[in-house]
């Protein structure tokens, strides 16, 4: 049920419960980050591969201190700066983080959220919270509490309604080797934004080896609908003839291509816009009973480049 209000949100997550909890991201369903019977539940309702770590939620830096040992420089320059914010870090975990969050990585994946309703909720909770976005195993995550409950509907009891993300898609996973940054995920963050603080940052190459974190797995955040991506959307669509289509655009409407199938993105070119509202979009379209879904490629620059790589990973087969 959707709710605003907290108390409901405390009595279930202090009973080893799961809620659906707004971030400034996307939404999470979360859960007492240190207690292994109420983090089991997460992976259940996602379906989700219990080899795939989980985040947990803090309200402060000086509650990190109960989870992460051993916080690097760089790692607390970048907290500073972003911090409450769409920035995760992985740092050495504490014992007291249960091997199931972490999937028996000797690191945990940890952030502040930028929402005050989940703020005011994690200063009332005595753990972190675990939390990942709020959708069936590698299908597009939720940016609403409607989104949430369409997903999960009566499997969540509450579902905390703190509006829609402000930022719109996941937040950036960077880890630290030695003085290197590395980007593990692209997201709400810029790759300009961290090289501004930390100098220049190496992103996580899927090609290089296993990858480390799933978000980084090729096919997420899907549409059910056919989805390709391109930069020339007029060729892609004389390619598929007989098909009923869908196009997801930027910043300008194709002329002579009906309207009630396009969506603009932003009209005034706004990345942060851009990102507010793909997630919204992209399950709007698949809702459309199309053949295919075609989206144009954002400039790849700020969150362009994270924009595009959740465009590349809806359209992987
Ligand atoms: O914006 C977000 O980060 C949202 C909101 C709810 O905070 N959460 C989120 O969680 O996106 P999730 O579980 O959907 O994605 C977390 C990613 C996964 O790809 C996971 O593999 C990676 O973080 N991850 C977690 N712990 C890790 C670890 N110790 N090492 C490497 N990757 C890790
Ligand atoms: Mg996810």
């Amino acid at each position: 049920m959707i709710t605003r209000d907290l108390n409901k949100a405390i009595e279930c997550l202090n009973s080893e419960g799961i809620i659906g909890l707004p971030t400034e991201t996307v939404y999470g369903i979360a859960a007492n980050g240190l207690n292994e019977i109420a983090v089991k539940k997460i992976f259940e309702i996602k379906k989700r591969p219990l080899t795939n770590p989980l985040i947990l939620h803090v309200s402060s830096i000086e509650r990190l201190e109960e989870i992460a040992d051993e916080v690097p420089p760089k790692a607390k320059t970048l907290a500073e700066r972003f911090w409450p914010g769409s920035l995760t870090m992985l740092l050495k975990k504490k014992a007291s983080v249960p091997d199931c969050v972490t999937a028996g990585h000797p690191t945990v994946a940890v952030r502040i959220p930028n929402h005050t309703m989940t703020l005011e909720l994690l200063t009332k909770l005595s753990f972190p919270l675990a939390a990942p976005s709020a959708n069936p195993f590698s299908r597009v995550s939720s940016t609403t509490a409607n989104m949430v409950e369409k997903y999960f509907g009566e499997n969540l009891p509450v579902i905390l309604d703190g509006g829609s993300c402000t930022v719109g898609i996941e937040s950036t996973i960077v880890g630290f080797y030695g003085d290197e940054v590395m980007i593990h995920r692209l997201g709400g963050i810029s790759v300009e934004q961290i090289e501004e603080v930390v100098g220049k940052v190496k992103i996580f190459d899927i090609n290089d080896s296993a990858p480390i974190a799933p978000g980084m797995l090729k096919k997420h955040y899907s549409p059910i609908t056919n989805f390709i991506c391109t930069e020339d959307v007029i060729s892609e669509i004389h390619r598929h003839p007989n098909n009923k289509i869908g196009l997801l655009l930027f910043k300008n409407a194709l002329q002579d291509f009906p309207e009630h199938v396009q969506v603009i993105l932003s009209e005034k070119a706004d990345l942060s816009e851009a990102t507010r509202k793909l997630y919204q979009v992209m399950s709007s379209l698949d809702e459309m009973n199309l053949d295919l879904i075609i989206a144009e490629k954002f400039p790849n620059y700020g969150l362009g480049k994270s924009l595009n790589d959740k465009l590349k990973r809806a359209a992987s087969k």
